[in-house]
């Protein structure tokens, strides 16, 4: 049982109240319910009540020496940040690669020459699940130091039983020691492997057939994605396998439309995906439909950024009705950043978002992105006690100020793990206990 945090006196506290059953839409993307003079308390790593200093001192003023006591005086506090899309568990890096792209080679030219997504495979395949652990495990700190409570991670820089098999332990493992949170999404459809370039219908039996039941039944990850693309696996191969991920009780997702068109959004209503990422090139009939469906949105402007192509149309998927998350999409070749308040910032300047609707993108729809907008996402009563207090006086500072960490404090299932910008020392505790 922890010890009782009281986090009190902010000078805006975004509640985003009301918003557990089903992600927010349209004009309530901009509703944040903030509290001035906004106070929290939590227990046993649950919030259990959340109003005004002056509330919150009527409740529970005969109990403040059992708590401690956050002072949130000239801060922002909001629900610790969700990252619904990583490619966490991974080793090395692809700089190389950058300096190429900068040369003028394409994304897609790197990975057909064998780079790329290829090139972080033969990297997984040789780290130690040691090493991979280690590696991951810097970078969720990393993540934890930019607000970050709970990030999404996937397989799929292994494509063969055994690296897609210790990639999903590594992340099983790091949720069980890290105080972040790690999400598992099996992506055995991440690319076709080299060995089946000319039969990649044979790569999709291996994984409807052999891989995917195996991590159904280890109970290794929640969801399934495929990256549906022109020249990877065609919609209906991605329909395939994300069908037979259904039939294991593995909830869709898809890596759709980003390069091309290729009626990814399209797909992902159709199956019933929990949420279709990237979107880049989504046709409006997709949209439309993903509207209708209540599929998430995952925009991931980082990557366009990164890839130096024009961003998703943020602005147009809010107006059309589609629930709009953001992600970092981390990964070591289009996306390598932690910095998801950065990626806010791009939501604004490159997506046509406003900073409220960046702060819900990041919060509770990211959480439904995720099958977790009734845990985390938003500060309500029942909730865990996940929460992010910026050094900024309001929420909009925080996107306008850019390219600066303005995280102060990072509260964790009711404990605090970042004090001042900085890890705190217990955490490093857990740190090392053997992996
Ligand atoms: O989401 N698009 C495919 N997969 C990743 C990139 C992975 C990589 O380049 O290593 C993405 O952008
Ligand atoms: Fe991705």
């Amino acid at each position: 049982m922890s010890k009782a945090i009281f986090i009190r006196n902010a000078s805006q506290l975004v509640t985003l109240e009301g918003s557990s059953h089903a992600p927010l839409v349209k004009e309530a993307m901009s509703e944040l319910r903030i509290i001035e003079n906004g106070s929290v308390w939590i227990e046993d790593g649950i919030i259990q009540a959340v109003g005004t200093d002056e509330e919150l001192l009527a409740e529970y003023g005969d109990r403040l020496g059992e708590a401690e006591v956050v002072d949130a005086t000239g801060k922002l506090v909001t629900p610790g940040l969700v990252d619904p899309h990583t490619h966490l568990v991974h080793a090395g890096s692809r700089e190389n690669e950058f300096n190429m792209r900068l040369q003028g080679a394409t994304y897609m030219e790197i990975m057909n020459a064998g780079g790329g997504i290829h090139a972080t495979t033969s990297a997984t395949k040789a780290a130690s699940h040691q090493q991979l652990y280690e590696e991951s495990y810097a970078r969720l700190d990393q993540f934890l130091l930019h607000g970050v409570t709970t990030v999404e991670a996937k397989s799929g820089y292994g494509m063969e039983w055994e690296t897609e098999l210790k990639q999903l332990e590594v992340a099983k493992q790091l949720n069980e020691k890290h105080v972040v949170d790690v999400v598992s999404t099996f992506m055995g459809a991440h690319a076709i492997p080299k060995e089946f370039k000319e039969n990649p219908d044979e790569y999709v039996r291996l994984l409807v057939e052999e891989m995917i039941p195996k991590v159904a039944e280890l109970g290794l990850a929640e969801f399934n994605d495929v990256f549906c693309e022109h020249g990877v696996f065609t919609p209906d191969q991605s329909r395939v396998i994300l069908e037979a991920g259904k039939r294991h009780g593995l909830i869709p997702k898809i890596h759709a439309d980003e390069i091309v068109a290729y009626e990814g959004a399209e797909l992902a209503a159709e199956v019933g995906a929990i949420s279709a990422d990237h979107l880049l090139k989504a046709s409006e009939k997709g949209l439309a439909a993903m509207a209708k469906k209540g599929v998430v949105g995952v925009l991931l402007p980082g990557t366009a950024y990164f890839l130096m192509a024009e961003s998703a149309n943020g602005r147009k998927m809010i107006d059309t009705g589609v629930p709009v998350a953001l992600s970092t999409d981390c990964n070591p070749g289009s996306s390598p950043t932690v910095s998801l308040p950065f990626i806010m910032n791009l939501g604004c300047l490159k997506m046509g978002m406003t900073p409220a609707e960046v702060i819900t993108a990041a919060t509770i729809n990211a959480a439904h992105a995720i099958n977790r907008g009734s845990e985390i996402g938003s500060l309500e009563v029942g909730k865990k006690g996940d929460v992010t207090i910026f050094n900024v006086n309001n929420y909009m500072k925080l996107q306008y100020s850019y390219g600066v960490n303005h995280v102060d404090t990072v509260v964790k299932n009711g404990v605090v793990v970042v004090k001042g910008g900085q890890l705190c020392e217990e955490l490093s505790f857990s740190k090392n206990e053997s992996a």
